[in-house]
């Protein structure tokens, strides 16, 4: 595949960019390789550059040797300048999404008279499609979650406490190589479980609670991201109902995903079935979003997805039924997009698991 780089000059001379700063940490990763946590990155038409300090000299040379390294020395600003002074350009876009207001101000005073001009979404757009390397990062960071999960289900039981279970299925991911959770790992039980993102608390299990468990490994910088609801004891007849409504809606939604369906077409099919079963009022969130480097990146699977999906895509299906007197239900896989239709990366079972 063509140098990440090069598609992003591309990029610029379609949006008629002459010289891009780039501030996010993960703009910078990708594009350059390094994982330092400072740094910043100027690209022009024929330049390429990576900013950062005396503690990353060696290692960026080794990370990032397609990019020239100027180690700053507190005016890291006024090397940007440098940079697009020599490059004769007379303006500069930035991820308006990754600066802060000061740094802003900072870097307007150290580059005048160059124009700062705006841009969002030119390195994310470039991460939507995954080449085959990272798929392959993807698909471990998924069977990392796959493994956690199939441990922590003999760990549920009535009695637990939710934080508890979220510790252990840190340290389940860590022990097969991650560097964290993806995103604070959500545990809710009981009614806690009729809150969409109800990160784990204190609250202790009790039969009859329907239990969320949404959580992902960050694995060599990517993310996985995978949802399961248990039933500790037997379901009531609600709960069983909206768990196969859920179900259903996810594997329809899952079996639409292919080349060319756009993600509003895909979320469609979860929240029509879901609104046919009389509860669209409670499946209140998108159908699923882009994964990656980050845990929510383009393209989203929502009412305004435009996106049409391509082979390398990676996003999530997780439709859900929330009811604050029930419980709720979501069930969340990570799907590629592939030349055929799809693959999906999650692997853990989906039917109603009842732990007695
Ligand atoms: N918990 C984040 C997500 O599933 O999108
Ligand atoms: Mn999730
Ligand atoms: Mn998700």
């Amino acid at each position: 595949m063509e140098k990440r780089v090069q598609r992003l000059r591309r990029l610029m001379g379609e949006r008629q960019v002459e010289a891009l700063f780039l501030s996010h940490p993960v703009s910078r990763r990708y594009l350059t390789g390094f994982t330092g946590s400072a740094g910043w990155v100027v690209v022009t038409e024929s330049d390429q550059v990576l900013i950062s300090d005396f503690r990353y000299r060696s290692q960026v040379r080794e990370q990032a040797p397609d990019f020239r390294f100027i180690e700053h020395k507190g005016k890291p600003f006024h090397d940007v300048k440098e940079v697009l002074n020599a490059a004769g350009v007379g303006s500069v876009a930035f991820e308006e999404t990754h600066l802060t207001f000061a740094e802003y101000r900072k870097l307007k005073t150290a580059l005048h008279p160059i124009e700062l001009e705006p841009m969002a979404g030119m390195v994310e757009k470039l991460r939507e499609v995954k080449e085959k390397e990272e798929l392959e990062v993807i698909r471990d960071a998924a069977q990392i979650a796959d493994k956690a999960f199939a441990e922590i289900v003999k760990e549920l039981r009535p009695g637990v406490k939710e934080r508890d279970i979220a510790l252990r299925l840190e340290v389940l991911m860590r022990e097969q190589g991650a560097v964290s959770s993806s995103f604070d790992t959500i545990v809710a039980s009981g009614p806690r479980s009729a809150m969409p993102h109800g990160v784990a608390s204190d609250r202790v299990m009790e039969k009859g609670d329907l239990v969320t468990l949404d959580f992902g490994a960050l694995y060599q910088g990517y993310c996985s991201d995978i949802t399961r609801t248990v039933m500790l004891g037997q379901p009531s007849d609600r709960q069983r109902e909206i768990y196969e409504i859920v179900l259903e809606a996810q594997k329809r939604t899952v079996a639409a995903i292919k080349r060319g369906i756009t993600g509003k077409e895909a979320d469609r099919v979860a929240r029509d079935y879901i609104s046919q079963h009389g509860y669209g009022d409670a499946f209140g969130h998108s159908t699923g979003h882009g994964l990656g480097m980050e845990v929510h990146e383009r393209p989203n699977l929502s009412l305004r997805g435009e996106t049409p999906l391509e082979p390398g895509m990676v996003v999530t299906v997780e439709p859900g039924i929330y009811l604050p007197e029930v419980g709720g239900v979501r069930i969340e896989d990570d799907v590629v997009v592939t030349d055929q239709g799809h693959e999906v990366l999650t692997k853990s079972p989906k039917e109603l698991m009842i732990i007695d």
